[in-house]
Protein backbone atom coordinates (compact mmCIF):
# COMPACT_ATOMS: atom_id res chain seq x y z
CA UNK A 1 0.00 0.00 0.00
CA UNK A 2 2.86 2.05 1.02
CA UNK A 3 4.82 1.85 -1.87
CA UNK A 4 2.26 2.07 -4.59
CA UNK A 5 1.15 5.36 -2.61
CA UNK A 6 4.59 6.92 -2.67
CA UNK A 7 4.40 5.45 -6.76
CA UNK A 8 1.46 7.45 -7.80
CA UNK A 9 2.99 10.14 -5.57
CA UNK A 10 5.88 10.58 -7.24
CA UNK A 11 4.23 9.75 -10.43
CA UNK A 12 2.02 12.70 -9.92
CA UNK A 13 4.90 14.89 -9.37
CA UNK A 14 6.97 14.00 -12.48
CA UNK A 15 4.28 14.71 -14.45
CA UNK A 16 3.30 18.23 -12.66
CA UNK A 17 7.11 19.13 -13.41
CA UNK A 18 6.52 17.99 -17.34
CA UNK A 19 4.16 20.04 -17.75
CA UNK A 20 5.22 22.81 -16.19
CA UNK A 21 8.68 23.01 -17.36
CA UNK A 22 7.46 22.55 -21.26
CA UNK A 23 4.79 25.19 -20.01
CA UNK A 24 8.12 27.17 -19.24
CA UNK A 25 10.17 25.89 -22.28
CA UNK A 26 7.20 26.74 -24.45
CA UNK A 27 7.12 30.48 -22.41
CA UNK A 28 10.75 31.40 -22.96
CA UNK A 29 10.80 30.53 -26.58
CA UNK A 30 7.62 32.42 -27.31
CA UNK A 31 8.87 35.87 -25.16
CA UNK A 32 12.59 34.89 -27.29
CA UNK A 33 10.70 34.86 -30.33
CA UNK A 34 8.53 38.16 -29.64
CA UNK A 35 11.52 39.94 -27.89
CA UNK A 36 14.20 38.56 -30.56
CA UNK A 37 16.74 41.94 -30.75
CA UNK A 38 15.93 43.39 -27.65
CA UNK A 39 16.92 40.10 -25.85
CA UNK A 40 19.87 39.04 -26.88
CA UNK A 41 21.06 42.99 -25.71
CA UNK A 42 20.14 42.69 -22.44
CA UNK A 43 22.09 39.35 -22.76
CA UNK A 44 24.90 40.81 -23.69
CA UNK A 45 24.84 43.21 -21.50
CA UNK A 46 24.46 40.71 -18.66
CA UNK A 47 27.42 39.10 -20.01
CA UNK A 48 29.51 42.13 -20.03
CA UNK A 49 28.80 43.45 -16.72
CA UNK A 50 29.54 40.41 -15.10
CA UNK A 51 33.13 39.87 -16.93
CA UNK A 52 33.64 43.03 -15.82
CA UNK A 53 32.92 42.22 -12.26
CA UNK A 54 35.42 39.39 -12.34
CA UNK A 55 38.52 41.42 -14.16
CA UNK A 56 37.99 44.34 -11.29
CA UNK A 57 37.97 40.92 -8.23
CA UNK A 58 40.65 38.85 -10.22
CA UNK A 59 43.00 41.35 -11.63
CA UNK A 60 46.51 41.79 -9.16
CA UNK A 61 46.69 45.81 -8.11
CA UNK A 62 48.85 47.60 -9.81
CA UNK A 63 49.97 51.42 -9.62
CA UNK A 64 47.26 51.85 -12.16
CA UNK A 65 44.60 51.55 -9.07
CA UNK A 66 46.59 53.81 -7.06
CA UNK A 67 45.98 57.73 -6.48
CA UNK A 68 48.46 59.93 -4.67
CA UNK A 69 47.41 62.99 -3.11
CA UNK A 70 50.79 64.93 -1.80
CA UNK A 71 50.62 67.62 0.36
CA UNK A 72 52.94 71.27 -0.48
CA UNK A 73 53.49 74.45 -0.43
CA UNK A 74 54.77 77.18 -2.35
CA UNK A 75 57.72 77.99 0.21
CA UNK A 76 58.61 73.98 0.99
CA UNK A 77 58.10 72.50 -2.33
CA UNK A 78 61.29 74.26 -4.06
CA UNK A 79 63.40 71.94 -1.47
CA UNK A 80 61.28 68.89 -1.44
CA UNK A 81 60.47 68.15 -4.64
CA UNK A 82 63.55 66.42 -5.21
CA UNK A 83 62.32 64.32 -2.37
CA UNK A 84 59.62 63.52 -5.11
CA UNK A 85 61.06 63.15 -7.85
CA UNK A 86 62.92 59.93 -6.38
CA UNK A 87 59.88 57.76 -6.12
CA UNK A 88 57.62 59.58 -8.81
CA UNK A 89 57.45 56.88 -11.91
CA UNK A 90 57.48 59.39 -14.97
CA UNK A 91 55.38 58.57 -18.50
CA UNK A 92 52.32 58.50 -16.63
CA UNK A 93 53.24 55.55 -14.83
CA UNK A 94 51.31 57.02 -11.85
CA UNK A 95 48.09 59.40 -11.04
CA UNK A 96 48.30 62.08 -8.73
CA UNK A 97 48.29 65.38 -7.72
CA UNK A 98 50.33 67.47 -5.61
CA UNK A 99 48.21 70.42 -3.62
CA UNK A 100 49.85 73.42 -2.94
CA UNK A 101 48.77 76.86 -1.78
CA UNK A 102 50.03 78.84 -4.37
CA UNK A 103 51.07 77.78 -7.71
CA UNK A 104 54.66 79.51 -9.81
CA UNK A 105 55.74 77.88 -13.09
CA UNK A 106 57.14 74.66 -12.86
CA UNK A 107 60.90 73.82 -13.88
CA UNK A 108 60.64 69.98 -14.67
CA UNK A 109 57.16 68.91 -14.77
CA UNK A 110 57.89 66.00 -16.67
CA UNK A 111 59.75 63.97 -13.74
CA UNK A 112 57.31 65.28 -10.99
CA UNK A 113 53.29 64.84 -10.24
CA UNK A 114 51.06 67.77 -11.45
CA UNK A 115 49.89 70.27 -9.03
CA UNK A 116 46.79 71.15 -8.43
CA UNK A 117 45.85 74.52 -6.27
CA UNK A 118 44.19 73.69 -2.87
CA UNK A 119 41.02 75.27 -2.84
CA UNK A 120 40.01 78.08 -0.53
CA UNK A 121 39.31 76.94 2.66
CA UNK A 122 38.84 80.31 4.73
CA UNK A 123 35.52 79.07 5.52
CA UNK A 124 36.24 76.82 8.23
CA UNK A 125 37.41 77.61 11.72
CA UNK A 126 40.81 76.90 13.11
CA UNK A 127 41.37 77.39 16.82
CA UNK A 128 44.37 75.41 17.80
CA UNK A 129 46.38 77.78 19.66
CA UNK A 130 50.08 77.88 18.20
CA UNK A 131 48.98 75.71 15.47
CA UNK A 132 48.67 76.24 11.82
CA UNK A 133 45.34 77.08 9.47
CA UNK A 134 47.08 75.05 6.91
CA UNK A 135 46.40 71.87 8.34
CA UNK A 136 42.65 72.67 7.10
CA UNK A 137 43.95 72.56 3.62
CA UNK A 138 46.31 69.85 3.97
CA UNK A 139 43.20 67.51 5.58
CA UNK A 140 40.72 68.41 2.68
CA UNK A 141 43.59 66.93 0.21
CA UNK A 142 42.07 63.91 0.58
CA UNK A 143 38.73 64.82 -0.59
CA UNK A 144 39.88 67.32 -3.41
CA UNK A 145 42.02 63.28 -5.05
CA UNK A 146 38.95 61.89 -4.88
CA UNK A 147 37.40 64.77 -6.43
CA UNK A 148 40.24 64.33 -8.74
CA UNK A 149 37.52 61.87 -10.79
CA UNK A 150 39.77 59.33 -11.80
CA UNK A 151 38.54 56.29 -12.95
CA UNK A 152 39.71 52.23 -11.60
CA UNK A 153 41.00 53.39 -8.71
CA UNK A 154 41.43 51.13 -5.51
CA UNK A 155 43.54 53.17 -3.65
CA UNK A 156 44.12 56.46 -2.53
CA UNK A 157 47.54 57.04 -0.67
CA UNK A 158 48.45 60.63 0.87
CA UNK A 159 51.72 62.05 2.37
CA UNK A 160 53.24 64.98 2.43
CA UNK A 161 56.28 66.31 0.37
CA UNK A 162 58.52 65.05 2.31
CA UNK A 163 57.45 61.48 2.81
CA UNK A 164 59.52 58.95 0.58
CA UNK A 165 57.08 56.60 -0.62
CA UNK A 166 58.28 53.17 -2.48
CA UNK A 167 55.66 52.64 -4.98
CA UNK A 168 56.19 48.96 -5.90
CA UNK A 169 55.82 47.89 -1.88
CA UNK A 170 53.09 50.32 -1.43
CA UNK A 171 51.06 48.06 -4.44
CA UNK A 172 52.40 44.99 -2.54
CA UNK A 173 51.05 45.39 0.38
CA UNK A 174 47.85 47.39 -0.35
CA UNK A 175 47.26 43.64 -2.65
CA UNK A 176 46.88 42.45 0.72
CA UNK A 177 43.30 43.89 1.03
CA UNK A 178 39.98 44.02 -0.74
CA UNK A 179 39.56 47.59 -1.56
CA UNK A 180 35.68 47.24 -1.88
CA UNK A 181 35.54 46.89 1.82
CA UNK A 182 36.10 50.14 3.88
CA UNK A 183 40.12 50.57 5.00
CA UNK A 184 42.10 53.19 6.65
CA UNK A 185 46.18 51.78 6.70
CA UNK A 186 48.50 53.38 7.73
CA UNK A 187 50.89 53.85 11.30
CA UNK A 188 51.46 55.45 14.19
CA UNK A 189 54.66 57.69 15.73
CA UNK A 190 57.99 55.72 17.14
CA UNK A 191 57.17 58.59 19.53
CA UNK A 192 55.08 56.87 22.39
CA UNK A 193 53.81 60.53 24.12
CA UNK A 194 53.27 61.77 20.10
CA UNK A 195 50.68 58.62 19.82
CA UNK A 196 49.57 59.54 23.46
CA UNK A 197 48.59 62.65 22.62
CA UNK A 198 47.50 62.59 19.09
CA UNK A 199 45.76 58.65 19.35
CA UNK A 200 47.31 55.40 18.77
CA UNK A 201 44.40 55.19 16.41
CA UNK A 202 45.90 57.98 13.93
CA UNK A 203 47.50 57.24 10.83
CA UNK A 204 50.55 59.77 11.06
CA UNK A 205 50.13 61.87 7.55
CA UNK A 206 54.34 62.29 7.47
CA UNK A 207 54.26 58.37 7.32
CA UNK A 208 51.94 58.22 4.47
CA UNK A 209 48.67 56.02 4.64
CA UNK A 210 46.22 54.83 2.03
CA UNK A 211 41.94 54.72 2.04
CA UNK A 212 40.32 52.56 0.41
CA UNK A 213 38.38 53.99 -2.56
CA UNK A 214 35.28 52.64 -1.48
CA UNK A 215 35.53 54.40 1.66
CA UNK A 216 37.50 57.60 0.63
CA UNK A 217 34.72 58.39 -1.75
CA UNK A 218 32.18 58.20 1.18
CA UNK A 219 34.76 60.14 3.19
CA UNK A 220 34.96 62.77 0.28
CA UNK A 221 30.91 63.67 0.78
CA UNK A 222 31.09 63.95 4.94
CA UNK A 223 34.70 65.81 5.44
CA UNK A 224 33.79 69.01 5.30
CA UNK A 225 30.80 68.81 7.97
CA UNK A 226 33.64 67.25 9.88
CA UNK A 227 36.20 70.21 9.46
CA UNK A 228 33.42 71.77 10.99
CA UNK A 229 33.24 69.83 14.36
CA UNK A 230 37.34 69.66 14.93
CA UNK A 231 38.20 73.02 14.47
CA UNK A 232 40.16 72.66 17.47
CA UNK A 233 42.37 69.67 16.68
CA UNK A 234 46.11 70.54 15.76
CA UNK A 235 46.96 68.74 12.50
CA UNK A 236 45.85 67.26 9.28
CA UNK A 237 45.97 64.18 10.21
CA UNK A 238 44.02 64.14 13.35
CA UNK A 239 40.95 65.82 11.24
CA UNK A 240 40.78 62.77 8.95
CA UNK A 241 41.20 60.20 11.67
CA UNK A 242 38.36 61.97 13.58
CA UNK A 243 36.21 62.01 10.65
CA UNK A 244 37.23 58.09 10.17
CA UNK A 245 36.34 57.82 13.31
CA UNK A 246 32.91 59.43 13.31
CA UNK A 247 32.38 56.55 10.39
CA UNK A 248 33.05 54.62 12.35
CA UNK A 249 36.08 53.25 11.15
CA UNK A 250 39.56 52.17 12.94
CA UNK A 251 43.02 52.18 11.74
CA UNK A 252 44.98 49.09 10.11
CA UNK A 253 48.29 48.86 11.77
CA UNK A 254 51.25 48.36 8.69
CA UNK A 255 54.26 49.13 10.34
CA UNK A 256 56.42 49.65 7.07
CA UNK A 257 55.30 53.51 7.22
CA UNK A 258 57.38 55.24 8.69
CA UNK A 259 56.89 58.42 10.79
CA UNK A 260 60.07 59.24 11.39
CA UNK A 261 59.61 61.16 14.64
CA UNK A 262 63.61 61.19 15.97
CA UNK A 263 66.92 63.60 15.26
CA UNK A 264 70.12 62.85 14.17
CA UNK A 265 71.18 59.33 13.24
CA UNK A 266 68.14 56.83 12.47
CA UNK A 267 70.57 54.37 11.85
CA UNK A 268 69.50 52.11 14.55
CA UNK A 269 65.68 52.23 13.05
CA UNK A 270 66.64 51.73 9.44
CA UNK A 271 69.12 48.52 10.55
CA UNK A 272 66.11 46.61 12.45
CA UNK A 273 62.98 46.74 10.31
CA UNK A 274 60.41 44.99 10.68
CA UNK A 275 59.78 41.60 8.63
CA UNK A 276 57.75 43.43 6.07
CA UNK A 277 58.25 45.51 3.08
CA UNK A 278 59.55 49.09 3.93
CA UNK A 279 56.44 50.95 2.59
CA UNK A 280 58.03 55.23 3.67
CA UNK A 281 60.36 57.29 5.06
CA UNK A 282 59.53 60.84 6.66
CA UNK A 283 60.95 63.75 7.42
CA UNK A 284 64.92 63.92 5.71
CA UNK A 285 65.40 67.64 6.60
CA UNK A 286 65.73 66.63 10.33
CA UNK A 287 67.45 63.29 10.40
CA UNK A 288 71.29 63.02 9.32
CA UNK A 289 71.99 61.81 5.97
CA UNK A 290 71.79 58.04 5.62
CA UNK A 291 75.00 57.43 3.59
CA UNK A 292 77.96 59.35 5.72
CA UNK A 293 79.94 61.97 3.47
CA UNK A 294 76.41 62.92 1.26
CA UNK A 295 73.65 64.99 1.55
CA UNK A 296 70.55 64.08 2.33
CA UNK A 297 69.51 64.08 -1.34
CA UNK A 298 72.51 62.22 -2.17
CA UNK A 299 71.89 59.23 0.43
CA UNK A 300 68.28 58.61 -0.97
CA UNK A 301 69.50 58.56 -4.61
CA UNK A 302 72.03 56.31 -3.24
CA UNK A 303 69.51 54.38 -1.14
CA UNK A 304 67.15 54.23 -4.27
CA UNK A 305 69.96 52.37 -6.36
CA UNK A 306 68.79 49.46 -4.37
CA UNK A 307 64.97 50.22 -4.29
CA UNK A 308 65.18 50.24 -8.23
CA UNK A 309 66.88 46.89 -8.08
CA UNK A 310 64.92 44.51 -5.66
CA UNK A 311 62.16 47.22 -3.78
CA UNK A 312 60.57 44.41 -1.62
CA UNK A 313 64.04 43.42 0.01
CA UNK A 314 64.92 46.96 0.83
CA UNK A 315 66.17 46.89 4.78
CA UNK A 316 64.74 43.43 5.25
CA UNK A 317 66.79 42.13 8.14
CA UNK A 318 68.80 39.03 8.00
CA UNK A 319 70.96 37.46 10.80
CA UNK A 320 73.59 34.95 10.55
CA UNK A 321 76.85 34.07 12.40
CA UNK A 322 80.43 33.32 11.65
CA UNK A 323 81.49 30.10 14.13
CA UNK A 324 85.23 30.80 13.51
CA UNK A 325 85.35 34.31 15.03
CA UNK A 326 82.17 34.50 16.90
CA UNK A 327 80.35 37.30 15.06
CA UNK A 328 77.42 38.37 14.64
CA UNK A 329 76.62 39.85 11.12
CA UNK A 330 73.41 41.28 10.53
CA UNK A 331 72.08 41.82 6.91
CA UNK A 332 69.98 45.07 6.77
CA UNK A 333 69.80 44.84 2.73
CA UNK A 334 69.96 47.48 0.36
CA UNK A 335 71.35 49.61 3.04
CA UNK A 336 74.06 48.53 5.49
CA UNK A 337 75.56 45.20 6.93
CA UNK A 338 76.75 45.34 10.72
CA UNK A 339 79.01 42.55 12.60
CA UNK A 340 79.48 42.72 16.11
CA UNK A 341 82.72 41.31 17.71
CA UNK A 342 80.92 38.89 19.63
CA UNK A 343 77.92 36.35 19.66
CA UNK A 344 74.81 37.84 20.31
CA UNK A 345 71.17 36.04 20.32
CA UNK A 346 68.71 36.31 17.58
CA UNK A 347 66.03 38.63 19.49
CA UNK A 348 68.87 40.79 21.39
CA UNK A 349 69.88 41.75 17.65
CA UNK A 350 66.77 42.33 16.08
CA UNK A 351 66.14 45.49 18.87
CA UNK A 352 66.97 49.17 17.59
CA UNK A 353 70.26 50.67 18.43
CA UNK A 354 69.28 54.33 19.52
CA UNK A 355 71.70 56.13 17.41
CA UNK A 356 68.96 58.41 16.86
CA UNK A 357 68.21 61.72 19.78
CA UNK A 358 65.17 62.38 20.66
CA UNK A 359 61.97 64.42 18.77
CA UNK A 360 61.91 66.96 21.68
CA UNK A 361 63.05 67.63 24.56
CA UNK A 362 60.21 67.06 27.37
CA UNK A 363 59.21 64.52 30.10
CA UNK A 364 60.43 60.84 30.36
CA UNK A 365 57.94 59.84 27.89
CA UNK A 366 59.31 61.98 25.00
CA UNK A 367 62.09 59.16 25.05
CA UNK A 368 60.00 56.66 25.26
CA UNK A 369 59.67 54.32 22.07
CA UNK A 370 56.75 52.02 20.95
CA UNK A 371 59.47 49.28 19.76
CA UNK A 372 62.22 48.37 21.95
CA UNK A 373 65.66 49.79 22.00
CA UNK A 374 68.74 49.09 23.08
CA UNK A 375 71.68 51.88 23.54
CA UNK A 376 75.02 51.97 22.14
CA UNK A 377 77.76 49.69 23.69
CA UNK A 378 79.91 52.39 25.85
CA UNK A 379 82.45 50.47 24.43
CA UNK A 380 83.25 51.18 20.78
CA UNK A 381 85.47 47.98 20.31
CA UNK A 382 81.81 45.94 21.30
CA UNK A 383 79.82 47.91 19.04
CA UNK A 384 79.33 46.68 15.04
CA UNK A 385 81.56 47.80 12.43
CA UNK A 386 79.31 49.39 9.66
CA UNK A 387 79.68 48.49 6.41
CA UNK A 388 77.24 50.43 4.09
CA UNK A 389 75.86 50.03 0.78
CA UNK A 390 78.14 50.56 -2.11
CA UNK A 391 76.86 49.09 -5.21
CA UNK A 392 74.44 46.85 -6.11
CA UNK A 393 73.87 44.87 -9.23
CA UNK A 394 72.07 42.19 -11.06
CA UNK A 395 73.76 39.41 -12.21
CA UNK A 396 73.01 36.98 -15.54
CA UNK A 397 71.79 34.48 -13.23
CA UNK A 398 69.17 36.55 -11.79
CA UNK A 399 71.06 36.78 -8.41
CA UNK A 400 71.51 40.78 -7.15
CA UNK A 401 74.89 41.25 -5.78
CA UNK A 402 75.47 44.22 -3.53
CA UNK A 403 78.46 45.24 -2.17
CA UNK A 404 78.99 46.89 1.19
CA UNK A 405 82.67 48.80 2.30
CA UNK A 406 83.36 50.02 5.68
CA UNK A 407 82.81 53.20 6.92
CA UNK A 408 85.07 54.18 9.66
CA UNK A 409 86.91 52.56 11.88
CA UNK A 410 86.62 53.56 16.07
CA UNK A 411 88.86 50.08 17.11
CA UNK A 412 92.11 48.81 15.57
CA UNK A 413 93.84 46.40 18.31
CA UNK A 414 91.61 44.07 18.98
CA UNK A 415 91.96 40.39 18.24
CA UNK A 416 89.63 38.50 16.12
CA UNK A 417 87.80 41.46 15.25
CA UNK A 418 86.28 42.65 12.44
CA UNK A 419 88.50 45.82 11.45
CA UNK A 420 90.18 44.10 8.94
CA UNK A 421 87.13 43.24 6.72
CA UNK A 422 86.56 46.25 4.21
CA UNK A 423 84.03 44.62 2.22
CA UNK A 424 81.01 42.59 2.67
CA UNK A 425 79.04 40.81 -0.55
CA UNK A 426 75.53 39.85 -0.40
CA UNK A 427 74.21 37.32 -2.84
CA UNK A 428 70.33 36.86 -3.35
CA UNK A 429 67.59 36.37 -5.42
CA UNK A 430 64.75 38.84 -6.22
CA UNK A 431 62.40 39.05 -3.40
CA UNK A 432 58.60 38.90 -4.88
CA UNK A 433 56.79 38.11 -2.30
CA UNK A 434 52.97 36.04 -2.61
CA UNK A 435 49.91 37.19 -0.97
CA UNK A 436 50.47 34.57 1.41
CA UNK A 437 53.90 35.45 2.16
CA UNK A 438 52.57 38.82 2.47
CA UNK A 439 49.83 37.88 5.38
CA UNK A 440 52.55 35.72 7.42
CA UNK A 441 55.83 36.77 6.80
CA UNK A 442 59.22 35.00 7.65
CA UNK A 443 62.46 36.30 8.25
CA UNK A 444 65.01 35.14 5.67
CA UNK A 445 68.35 33.19 6.80
CA UNK A 446 71.77 33.87 5.43
CA UNK A 447 75.06 31.97 5.17
CA UNK A 448 78.50 32.85 5.60
CA UNK A 449 80.15 31.38 1.95
CA UNK A 450 83.76 30.55 2.19
CA UNK A 451 85.62 33.95 1.43
CA UNK A 452 88.00 34.72 -1.89
CA UNK A 453 89.89 37.56 0.23
CA UNK A 454 90.76 37.44 3.87
CA UNK A 455 89.51 41.40 3.80
CA UNK A 456 85.46 39.97 2.21
CA UNK A 457 83.32 38.31 3.77
CA UNK A 458 80.77 37.06 1.36
CA UNK A 459 77.07 36.03 2.56
CA UNK A 460 74.20 34.65 0.71
CA UNK A 461 70.63 35.50 1.85
CA UNK A 462 68.09 32.68 1.37
CA UNK A 463 64.51 31.72 2.52
CA UNK A 464 65.13 29.68 5.40
CA UNK A 465 64.03 25.39 5.72
CA UNK A 466 61.01 24.42 7.65
CA UNK A 467 62.38 24.00 11.16
CA UNK A 468 65.40 26.00 10.58
CA UNK A 469 66.56 28.48 13.76
CA UNK A 470 68.91 31.17 13.50
CA UNK A 471 70.90 30.94 16.26
CA UNK A 472 74.82 30.34 16.49
CA UNK A 473 75.50 26.79 15.97
C1 LIG B 1 49.23 38.17 -9.84
O1 LIG B 1 50.33 38.14 -8.96
C2 LIG B 1 50.82 36.84 -8.69
C3 LIG B 1 51.91 36.95 -7.65
O2 LIG B 1 52.81 37.96 -7.93
C4 LIG B 1 51.31 36.23 -9.99
O3 LIG B 1 51.79 34.93 -9.73
C5 LIG B 1 50.17 36.19 -10.98
O4 LIG B 1 50.66 35.72 -12.22
C6 LIG B 1 49.56 37.57 -11.18
N1 LIG B 1 48.39 37.48 -11.98
C7 LIG B 1 48.17 38.28 -13.01
C8 LIG B 1 46.88 38.07 -13.71
O5 LIG B 1 48.94 39.14 -13.36
C1 LIG C 1 34.40 65.36 -10.79
O1 LIG C 1 33.07 64.97 -10.90
C2 LIG C 1 32.20 65.77 -10.13
C3 LIG C 1 30.81 65.16 -10.17
O2 LIG C 1 30.56 64.58 -11.41
C4 LIG C 1 32.23 67.20 -10.65
O3 LIG C 1 31.40 68.01 -9.87
C5 LIG C 1 33.66 67.70 -10.58
O4 LIG C 1 33.76 68.98 -11.16
C6 LIG C 1 34.60 66.78 -11.30
N1 LIG C 1 35.95 67.21 -11.03
C7 LIG C 1 36.86 67.27 -11.97
C8 LIG C 1 38.23 67.75 -11.53
O5 LIG C 1 36.66 66.96 -13.12
C1 LIG D 1 81.11 47.34 -6.25
O1 LIG D 1 81.83 47.57 -5.06
C2 LIG D 1 82.89 46.66 -4.85
C3 LIG D 1 83.53 46.97 -3.52
O2 LIG D 1 82.76 47.71 -2.68
C4 LIG D 1 83.90 46.76 -5.96
O3 LIG D 1 84.92 45.81 -5.77
C5 LIG D 1 83.20 46.53 -7.28
O4 LIG D 1 84.12 46.76 -8.34
C6 LIG D 1 82.04 47.44 -7.44
N1 LIG D 1 81.31 47.09 -8.64
C7 LIG D 1 80.85 48.00 -9.49
C8 LIG D 1 80.13 47.46 -10.68
O5 LIG D 1 81.00 49.18 -9.32
C1 LIG E 1 84.36 60.22 4.14
O1 LIG E 1 85.23 61.31 3.84
C2 LIG E 1 86.42 61.29 4.59
C3 LIG E 1 87.20 62.56 4.27
O2 LIG E 1 87.02 62.93 2.94
C4 LIG E 1 87.21 60.02 4.26
O3 LIG E 1 88.37 59.97 5.03
C5 LIG E 1 86.36 58.80 4.56
O4 LIG E 1 87.00 57.62 4.16
C6 LIG E 1 85.02 58.90 3.83
N1 LIG E 1 84.17 57.82 4.26
C7 LIG E 1 83.51 57.07 3.41
C8 LIG E 1 82.61 56.04 4.00
O5 LIG E 1 83.57 57.19 2.21
C1 LIG F 1 83.53 56.64 15.80
O1 LIG F 1 84.40 57.68 16.14
C2 LIG F 1 84.00 58.94 15.65
C3 LIG F 1 85.13 59.92 15.95
O2 LIG F 1 85.68 59.69 17.21
C4 LIG F 1 82.69 59.32 16.31
O3 LIG F 1 82.26 60.57 15.83
C5 LIG F 1 81.66 58.28 15.95
O4 LIG F 1 80.44 58.55 16.60
C6 LIG F 1 82.12 56.90 16.33
N1 LIG F 1 81.19 55.95 15.77
C7 LIG F 1 80.82 54.86 16.41
C8 LIG F 1 79.81 53.99 15.72
O5 LIG F 1 81.25 54.56 17.48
Amino acid sequence: MQLFKKHTKAQFFINFILVTSSFCGFYVIISLLILGSSNSKLLQHLHHSSSQDVSTISTNTTLDHIVFGIASSKSSWTKRKDYVKLWWKTNNAMKGCVFMDSISNEDDPSSLPPLCLSRDTSRFRYTFKGGLRSAIRVARVVVETVALNHSNVRWYVFGDDDTIFLPENLVKTLSKYDHELWYYIGAHSEIYEQNRLFGFGMAFGGAGFAISSSLANVLAKVFDSCLERYHHLYGSDGRVYSCLAELGVGLTHEPGFHQVDLNGNTFGLLAAHPVTPLLSLHHPDYTDPIFPNMTTTQALQHLFKAVNVDSQRMLQQTICYDKWFSWTISVSWGYAVQVFPSHMFLPDVVNVQETFKQWKQGNVWAKTYTFNTRPLHHDPCKRSTIFYLDNVSFGEDGMITSYYKKSFQNCSNELGSPNKLEVIKVVTNKLDLDIKQLQAPRRHCCDVLPSSASDQLEISVRECKDEELIFMH
